[in-house]
């Protein structure tokens, strides 16, 4: 695939089929998101693979993020009560995502949390998902509602959980969002 119909051809999958991902293509997946430029080349992200019991341990927490989600969705969507309902679906079931990977951040040498170098990976792998011929989305509201419990779960300490990316072959072909004017300045 060229690589601007890679760019402009991936969309945010938020349905999946059930269909297994071999594990060779995740690991794939997840050898092309690490190939992402990070700071001082520190390559300090972490990446949890999750299947099985451990996602359907995740599900629960993220599924319970709804009802603190619910006011930010009706004050953002209001008289779309049908984007609210989806918003729900998925938090409960990661668009049913037969893989759901967690990506983490790391630090800057001072210390500093580093949210970039991770961000340029996701988005690695996100467009390495989309020529594999998979969907994927960056998915983060669990995140802001939920962050102290999924680490919890996975057992992660001292880093900044960036979002879940739930991984699957695609189960719907989005209509592509237009992109917005007078975003860009020439002086
Ligand atoms: C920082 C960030 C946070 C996002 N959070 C979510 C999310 O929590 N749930 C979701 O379904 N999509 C989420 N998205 C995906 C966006 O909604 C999506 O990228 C946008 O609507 C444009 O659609 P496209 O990716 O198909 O071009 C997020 C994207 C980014 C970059």
């Amino acid at each position: 695939m060229e690589l601007s119909d890679a760019i402009k051809g991936r969309r945010s999958i938020r349905r999946f089929k059930p269909d297994p991902v071999p594990k060779e293509v995740i690991e794939k997946l997840l050898e092309l998101a690490q190939w992402a430029p990070s700071a001082m080349n520190r390559q300090d992200w972490r990446f949890i693979v999750l299947q099985g019991p451990q996602k359907a341990e995740l599900l629960k927490v993220t599924g319970s993020a709804f009802g603190d989600f619910k006011p930010m969705l009706e004050a953002n969507f209001k008289d779309m009560p049908k984007v609210i309902d989806a918003a729900k679906v998925f938090l409960e079931t990661m668009g049913s995502a037969p893989v759901v990977i967690l990506a983490y951040g790391g630090k800057f040498p001072n210390g500093k949390e580093d949210p970039y170098s991770v961000a340029l990976a996701v988005q690695n792998l996100l467009l390495a998902a989309h020529d594999a011929g998979l969907g994927a989305v960056w998915a983060d509201a669990a995140v802001f509602f939920r962050e102290k419990e999924i680490n919890a779960l996975m057992g992660m300490e001292g880093r900044k959980l960036a979002c879940l990316v739930p991984v699957g072959y695609p189960n719907e072909t989005p209509k592509a969002p237009p992109r917005r004017e007078g975003r860009i300045e020439w002086r």
